[in-house]
């Protein structure tokens, strides 16, 4: 059975639900932006250098698994910094015009997010490298023998680049970023701080060990543990009274096949596969994918951070395997290896 990831409670995507959640929930300000302390750390003392110098902050590449907070990182700079937002996608810039169009618009110091930014064409990503280095664009008039280049002047504004993946940025436009951070998966500790925050925000009751069941089963990642908050709610208010307890998000999140550790049937899969068919690795990504039908990308991008983050499994050069935190929670004897 192919699983597709769109369908997974658990992805750390965005998914239709999610958006009408986070509008409101997202905090504005580095002071309710709650862990990534070492990316916050940094880009304070870089937001704070550019308004005393009156400049344009640097040029930003985030980088981490979905459903970190990327998007709403972006936000808050733009709102320390006082300038405006405009959020767009690799995806959605299908032509070089379209993002000619999109740099002409923008105002000195306004910030252009583009989310996904490993997926933009190779024609868009060149209109890019002289506006980020040169504040400019490049046009081409005309065909063949005749045609002219002008250079047009843009406003001298901040790139903010989202991608799961450095890796697969070219070379010269991961270069032409001043800052690159990484976002990593949240602790339980402070996904409980957001739970907490985003329950009072949604006038909903939760105790402690409460919210510590919904952080414990959310992947490392607020967009889940919001999601999640949404779901348990409504099995609070329509069983109980409305009080979210850890029994009741215990009952809620199993119905919805999470087991106590946030893994799903796919995650299970994965890892039973790599025990019972290549006695527990090392085992190429390649295979396991083909294995389990799921593609590459998916495997490191999503289910391998949180997997390793748990240290349910572990990279090593000759591929990967399951580690003895794996075995104890399903319940299998680690085998006796040479
Ligand atoms: N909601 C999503 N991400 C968050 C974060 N890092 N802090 C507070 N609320 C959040």
């Amino acid at each position: 059975m192919i699983f597709d990831d769109d369908e997974r409670i658990v992805t750390g995507d965005l998914i239709e639900e999610d958006t009408e959640i986070e509008s409101g929930l997202r905090p504005r300000q580095f002071s309710n932006y709650i862990g990534q302390d070492k990316v916050k750390e940094n880009l304070q003392i870089y937001i704070k250098a550019a308004l005393d110098r009156k400049e344009a902050l640097d040029h930003v590449l985030l980088y981490g698994p979905p459903g970190l907070g990327k998007t709403t990182l972006a936000g808050v700079i733009a709102n320390e910094m006082g300038v405006n937002l405009r959020i767009t996608s690799g995806p959605a810039i299908e032509k070089a015009g379209d993002l000619a169009a999109i740099l002409t618009n923008l105002s000195q110091h306004d910030i252009l997010f583009i989310d996904e930014i490993h997926r933009m064409s190779r024609a868009v990503e060149e209109i890019l490298y002289p506006a980020m280095e040169d504040f400019a664009l490049d046009i081409i008039i005309g065909k063949g023998p005749s045609a002219k280049s002008i250079r047009l002047d843009l406003p001298k504004f901040t790139l903010i680049g989202a991608t799961t993946r450095a890796g697969n940025l070219s070379a010269p436009l991961r270069d032409r970023f001043g800052v690159i951070s990484r976002l990593e998966l949240y602790s339980p500790d402070d996904l409980i701080k957001i739970i907490t925050r985003s329950a009072s925000i949604l006038n909903v009751e939760i105790d402690e060990e409460g919210a510590r069941e919904i952080a414990m089963r959310s992947r490392g990642t607020p967009r889940i543990a919001n999601r999640f908050l949404k779901r348990v709610r409504d099995f609070a208010e329509v069983k109980y009274n409305g009080k979210i307890t850890k029994e009741i998000a215990d009952l809620a999140l199993s119905l919805m096949e999470v087991d106590n550790k946030g893994l799903d049937m796919t995650d299970s899969k994965m890892i039973m596969t790599m025990i019972k068919s290549f006695g527990g690795g090392p085992v190429g990504l390649d295979t396991i994918a083909a294995s389990i039908g799921e593609d590459t990308n998916t495997i490191e991008d999503v289910y391998e951070p949180y997997l390793m983050q748990l240290g349910f499994i572990s990279r090593t050069p000759r591929g990967r395997i399951v580690m003895p935190p794996a075995y104890e929670h399903f319940n299998i004897p680690i085998p006796y290896k040479e």
